[in-house]
């Protein structure tokens, strides 16, 4: 079941020079949502004002019926989206697409930048069945970074910067906790480096599970702008089959 909601602005946080923290709270209670799942979002006021934006969800509590976003300023609408106030409300269609496999016995997270958003609402589920996944995120800097204690909370974390300012320096395909034992890999991140970690759970003969950014507009598979080429069933919407996909699956993984 898909919703069309106006969710009041709850709390703006600036995380980095490019990212911000958006709660969204539901006047009525949230309906399940799913880790890897995403809302698609009417800013209003931008010249393509019809055409939504995804954003990944980061967080959800139940109790409060707050939804969180990370949303990195990308273009016109995300930088729209970042002058909205506490207390605005904003339209919003959720929850979206599929979820990340939840049933792994020792699952690695890895998250490059903005992409490491949704992997804290994955982690937590995990958490909260009682297995402390492994969390490694890839930045350039440290001060890409957000929500480190947050994301400690919940797993183990490691991480890889370009610069070597926090954890190890390079990509997180060198990281030495990529020659752990793990039974899947679950990634979002920029492409090549989701091609890269898949590449990686090949060698490893495990599972790897990529969660797309393909550009996209309606999100409900009516508009076919945001497809891409399966082995099994050819070309697919990514809003609707995905966002996450085995990536033994995908054409150009
Ligand atoms: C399923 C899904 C989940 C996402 N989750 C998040 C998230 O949690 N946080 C977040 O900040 N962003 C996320 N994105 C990306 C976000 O939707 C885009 O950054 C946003 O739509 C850009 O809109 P804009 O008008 O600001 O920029 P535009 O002016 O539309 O684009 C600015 C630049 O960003 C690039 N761009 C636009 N859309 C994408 C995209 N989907 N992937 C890669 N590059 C893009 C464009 O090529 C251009 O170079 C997600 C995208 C998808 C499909
Ligand atoms: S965004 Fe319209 S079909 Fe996927």
């Amino acid at each position: 079941m898909k919703y069309q909601k106006e969710l009041v602005v709850f709390k703006k946080e600036k995380l980095n020079p490019a990212c911000f923290l958006l709660e969204l709270k539901s006047e009525e209670p949230l309906c399940e949502i799913l880790p890897g799942q995403f809302v698609n979002i009417l800013v209003k006021g931008v010249a393509e004002r019809l055409l939504r934006r995804p954003i990944s969800i980061h967080d959800v509590d139940y109790k409060t019926n707050i939804i969180s976003l990370v949303v990195q300023k990308a273009g016109l609408a995300t930088e729209k989206l970042s002058l909205i106030n506490e207390g605005d409300k904003l339209d919003v269609v959720f929850p979206l697409g599929n979820s990340f496999p939840t049933e792994e016995n020792h699952p690695l997270l890895i998250g490059g930048g903005v992409g490491t958003a949704p992997l804290y609402y994955l982690a937590k589920t995990y958490y909260n069945k009682g297995i402390k996944p492994t969390v490694l995120i890839g930045a350039r800097t440290e001060d890409q970074l957000f929500l480190i204690d947050k994301y400690k909370t919940v797993a183990d974390v490691y991480f890889s910067t370009e610069d070597g300012s926090i954890g190890e320096k390079g990509l997180v395909t060198t990281n030495s906790i990529m020659n752990g034992s793990f039974s899947a890999i679950l990634t979002c991140g920029p492409t090549p480096m989701m091609k890269s970690v898949a590449d990686v759970a090949a060698k490893k003969q495990i599972p790897c599970f990529v969660s797309l950014e393909n550009r996209m507009a309606c999100g409900i598979g009516a508009c076919l702008c945001c497809v891409t080429d399966t082995k099994s069933e050819g070309n697919v919407c990514v809003c609707t089959n995905g966002a996450v996909f085995d990536s033994k699956e995908l054409c150009n993984m």
